[in-house]
């Protein structure tokens, strides 16, 4: 069937082409295009099986990066995952006061219906860590990747910080991270340096709000 290039309408700001059969019905199409509308939410019990079935694509291990896991948190029990909501919703509140070494920090998921398809922090306060590990953290599930999630979900958790009254955050990632090289850049990122931390060399981006 042949194919034609058309903008993406995904609400991700970005400028990709989509591939659209040619002659598909408007209705065929705009149906395509909400079902791939993403969203940001605040972290919820109500996505217990969906938030497991986006931890096992990710595989053993706490590495999903913006979803500010401990490797004690036992997710599998409802109990246990309500804990951990609990504990990402407190944080999140810069009213409440966090054990020593915390930072405030605002979590939210990046969904699709009732699809996770990746996490991105804020972290909305200045700290020694904050200034090592940046403000923003985030993570998307494999299958989700290269679609423009990560470069959208950005953009909107910046307005976050906008609100939140910083005027830039520090964005750090590894050199070889081209991903989030990429991300960070399309974002806005002015480079920095490079710095050498406990992770290995970082590089570091500010972004002005
Ligand atoms: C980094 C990550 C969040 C990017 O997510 P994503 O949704 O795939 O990113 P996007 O689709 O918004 O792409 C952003 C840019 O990176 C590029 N990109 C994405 N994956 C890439 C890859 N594997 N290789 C090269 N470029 C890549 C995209 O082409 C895009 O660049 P462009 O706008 O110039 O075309 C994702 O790869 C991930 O979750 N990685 C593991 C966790 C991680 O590294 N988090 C960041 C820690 S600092």
């Amino acid at each position: 069937m042949p194919l034609s290039g058309r903008t993406c309408r995904n609400e991700c700001g970005c400028s990709r082409t989509v591939r659209l059969a040619a002659g598909s019905s408007l209705s065929a199409r705009s149906w395509r295009y909400r079902r791939r509308m993403p969203g940001l939410i605040a972290p919820t019990v109500r996505l217990h099986a969906a938030w497991l079935e986006a931890h096992d694509e990710w595989g053993p291990g706490v590495h999903e990066d913006g979803f500010g896991l401990h490797p004690s948190d036992e997710l599998d029990s409802p109990a246990g995952f309500a804990a951990w909501v609990s504990r990402l919703v407190d944080q999140s509140d810069p009213a409440k006061p966090l054990d020593a070494g915390r930072v405030h920090c605002m979590y939210r998921w990046i969904v699709e219906g009732d699809r996770v398809l990746g996490g991105i922090a804020l972290r909305h306060a200045s700290s020694d860590y904050v200034l090592w590990a940046g403000h923003i953290g985030y993570g998307i599930r494999p299958s989700a990747r290269r679609r423009g999630l990560a470069t959208w979900a950005m953009g909107r958790i910046l307005e976050e910080a906008r609100v939140l009254g910083l005027d830039r955050v520090l964005a750090v990632c590894a050199v070889d991270n081209v991903a989030s090289v990429k991300t960070i850049e399309r974002c806005g990122g002015v480079f920095e340096g490079i710095r050498d931390t406990k992770l290995g060399p970082a590089r570091r981006y500010w972004i002005k709000l």
